[in-house]
């Protein structure tokens, strides 16, 4: 796929994730406005429960050094974002769209990038080569009363069929497998795209080396991200996935849920794939 001897590795992508963060005004700059007391709290629980960890399987100076270096050397490599979107990411979404009766949500990971450009005749930008199984995706969005939403958008972006996502990987047209699609009228959207691979979190930096230390594995089930959203409704973050995948069962980053997994149907050289969402109206 690539023309170069460039290729992907984790250190590349993991500085891709932070810089992204970090131009991510509202979310970094977020520390500011957490109160006193919040602080407070959350860093006292935090830190009891590793004291309480630390006794009760009396953890060692080798132990303690080993993670002192490990901790440096996530930063070095850029991949807060790829641990914290793995390993804590999942919790937080669960309590904060606790409330919701539309459609469930799970996490965004580290690969989103806003504003991405209008789909023209409802097709992701790909290359000419696009390696894959071309999927075809309608669907409604809706209230949570029924009514269509003929405002709704999609941004969606995913990996390709080596598992590699655009402005992340190196030598990939720059909004690969990404864009934004709008509904018509009657709520309704089609997307062309193209069906992606399932995906390994990068295994050659530092949260490779916890993933190798620990005897895991470092599969996410195949995916399909959007961030859904209509006027006077909740922003809903998703990701769908494909029946089948052995990691649906155990995704290294626990985001996987049963009302996500799609229902593909072969179709000519494709799939075709019916997949509606429904918004809960902004409190
Ligand atoms: C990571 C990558 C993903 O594509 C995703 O959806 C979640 C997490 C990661 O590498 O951290
Ligand atoms: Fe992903």
């Amino acid at each position: 796929m690539t023309t170069t001897d460039e290729t992907a590795t984790a250190a590349a992508s993991g500085a891709s994730a932070t810089d992204r963060f970090r131009t991510d005004k509202s979310a970094y700059d977020a520390v500011k406005d957490v109160p006193e007391e919040r602080v407070d709290l959350l860093a006292r629980e935090v830190l009891n429960s590793i004291y309480d960890t630390i006794r009760r399987h009396k953890v060692t100076y080798d132990e303690y050094n080993a993670l002192k270096a490990w901790l440096i050397s996530v930063g070095e490599d850029g991949e807060w974002p790829l641990f914290l979107d793995v390993w804590v990411e999942h919790v937080v979404e669960e309590v904060a769209t606790d409330h919701r009766k539309g459609n469930k949500g799970t996490i965004e990971g580290p690969y989103y990038v806003p504003n991405a450009p209008d789909a023209v005749d409802n097709t992701i930008p790909m290359r000419d080569d696009e390696p894959g199984t071309p999927l075809l995706w309608t669907g409604t969005i809706t209230s949570v009363d029924g009514t269509p939403l003929p405002e709704g958008k999609i941004e969606l972006w995913h990996a390709d069929d080596d598992g590699l996502y655009s402005q992340f990987a190196p030598n990939i047209p720059e909004w690969n497998l990404r864009a934004t699609f709008h509904t018509d009228a009657d709520g309704k959207f089609e997307i062309h795209t193209m069906q992606p691979a399932p995906y390994q979190i990068p295994t050659d930096g530092s949260c490779g080396k916890l993933i190798a230390a620990a005897g895991w594995h470092a599969w996410r089930p195949a995916h399909l991200h959007v961030k859904v959203s209509a006027p006077g409704h909740e922003l809903l973050t998703a990701q769908l996935y494909f029946p089948g995948d052995p990691h649906n069962d155990d995704d290294i980053a626990d985001a996987v849920k049963p009302e996500l997994i799609l229902d593909p149907k072969p179709s000519g050289d494709g799939v075709t794939v019916d997949y509606s969402f429904v918004l809960d109206p902004e409190a």
